[in-house]
């Protein structure tokens, strides 16, 4: 026994006009194919078939071997795209879990119910259905005077009276394997459309006497589908508000989730803070204790515990515990910040490793740099770590102190304890404990001012 599902997410998407193919446009920071892949998975597929079309390597890119593919190559209807998952599916006896890739607001246990309820009720096929006020555009569920459904009619074959009809086909389906091939084959496309109807399986059930069953979904916005850019951002909002919630009821506050952006894939300690206008992206992991944000946009950041990040960018870095971060620092790929360190305003950091208790302070460049424990990297230090051929490594020793406005050009090493003098530009490397200082000696030329400007001297408000 057990589920299989199958994915249809071979239509064209022409509403989305994008080179894009339609499920691969993300909500909440993920494919919309990719929620429906996590939902049914979830359910309890063992194995997942998705049904592409033209463009089905842009998707098979994104999921790999996560799923089976089969290819549609024309799109010839609903029930056409499920036939051509019958290879893949050759030998199986179990259920067959049917839903469309652009429907990413579809949960896990929704499916599930729908299942179990297919499976106790021993029917052939279950349809999802849902009660909607404004039902135009979705196939309309007909029942008989026992209340048992009879068949779906698609809006443009409906009748008058059946299109008054409130309950409409979500397009999600359970159905026993046994039989179901040979019954999509039996279907024609006698219709407005001219295509196969999936949903015509349903009175196709019925008229063999085969037990058929429906479930009303108990959240109608579930099952929204997106077909142009308008329903993505409604789709979207309801996403974000979804994964806000779960993450507040897990204890993170959130002081105004309105304006609050977190992926589905991101990862929140307890007691975190997210101050507004932060945007917490990809597979970011942030620690208990934390204060992030306003205005702060982590992608792919793993943060420890007690970090605070101010106005800040982090991108696919690690930040230690106690960190803290900005405001107005741009922390780009590949750096790894010990614990308690310090990167303060205007600072830029790229491929940098920052040791325990090292500051950077303000308005500095390190880049392709190793800065050892403790270290102070003073106000505008710049790592010259680009010849305009080759990158470069500046190391710097634990302790190092490196005064204001030096320049280090790379590669270049601060040893422990050393220290620069401000306005230096270090090209050769400094030993440990030493002084490096590399600048003119200051000269003074006495009596000057009263010798340039004799008539206006100590008067500058002019
Ligand atoms: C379909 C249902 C309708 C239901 C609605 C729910 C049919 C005929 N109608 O209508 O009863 O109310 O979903 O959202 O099934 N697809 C293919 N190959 C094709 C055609 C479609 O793979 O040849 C895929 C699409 O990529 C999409 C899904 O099937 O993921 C549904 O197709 P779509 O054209 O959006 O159907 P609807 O008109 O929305
Ligand atoms: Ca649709």
């Amino acid at each position: 026994m057990g589920l299989a599902a199958v994915i249809l997410a071979a239509g064209r998407g022409t509403r989305m006009k994008s080179a894009t193919v339609k499920v691969l446009h993300r909500v909440g920071g993920r494919a919309m194919v990719e929620h429906v892949l996590s939902a049914v998975e979830e359910a309890g597929a063992q194995k997942t078939v998705l049904v592409v079309g033209q463009q089905g390597e842009q998707v098979m890119e994104l999921l790999g071997s996560r799923v089976e593919y089969a290819r549609q190559a024309e799109q010839l209807g609903t029930a056409h795209a499920l036939m051509q998952a019958e290879a893949k599916l050759a030998g199986f006896t179990g259920d067959v879990l049917v839903v469309c890739g652009d429907t990413p607001l579809l949960r896990a246990p929704t499916l599930w119910e729908l299942c179990r309820d297919h499976s106790r009720a021993g029917n052939a096929a279950t349809v999802l259905t849902a009660i909607i006020p404004e039902p135009a555009g979705y196939g309309r569920v007909i029942r008989a005077a026992d209340g048992g459904v009879q068949k779906i009619v698609e809006q443009k074959d409906a009748s008058p009276g059946e299109l008054a009809v409130r309950e409409i086909n979500t397009g999600v389906y359970c159905f026993r394997a046994a039989g179901l091939f040979s019954a999509l084959s039996g279907l024609n496309a006698d219709n407005a459309q001219g295509e196969y109807y999936l949903p015509d399986i349903i009175e196709h059930y019925v008229t063999r006497g085969r037990p058929m069953g429906a479930v009303v979904v108990n959240d109608p916005a579930e099952i929204a589908g997106v077909n142009d850019r308008c329903q993505l951002a409604a789709a979207e909002k309801v996403l974000r508000r979804r994964i806000l919630e779960e993450i507040m009821l897990s204890g993170v506050t959130v002081l105004d989730p309105g304006n609050t952006y977190i992926d589905a894939t991101v990862e929140i300690g307890r007691d975190t803070i997210i101050y507004p206008f932060t945007f917490i992206e990809g597979k970011s992991i942030i620690g208990e204790n934390c204060t992030i944000g306003p205005y702060s946009r982590l992608s792919d950041a793993v943060l420890g515990h007690r970090v605070t990040v101010q106005n800040s960018v982090v991108l696919d870095s690690l930040v230690g515990d106690g960190c803290h971060v900005g405001p107005y620092a741009y922390i780009r790929p590949g750096c790894r910040l010990g614990r308690e360190v310090k990167v303060g305003d205007f600072v830029e950091l790229k491929k940098a490793r920052l040791g325990d208790s090292a500051k950077v302070p303000h308005l500095s460049y390190v880049g392709d740099a190793e800065v050892g424990k403790a270290a102070n990297v003073g106000a505008g230090t710049i790592t010259c770590n680009y010849d305009g051929e080759k990158k470069s490594v500046t190391r710097i020793g634990d302790g190092a102190f490196i005064g204001s406005n030096t320049n280090l050009v790379a590669p270049v090493e601060v040893g422990a304890g050393a220290v620069t003098g401000a306005g230096s530009t270090i090209t050769r490397d400094v030993p440990p404990g030493a002084l490096g200082v590399a600048r003119d000696k200051q000269k003074n030329i006495p009596g000057w001012t009263a010798r340039k400007k004799p008539v206006s001297a100590g008067n500058n408000t002019e």
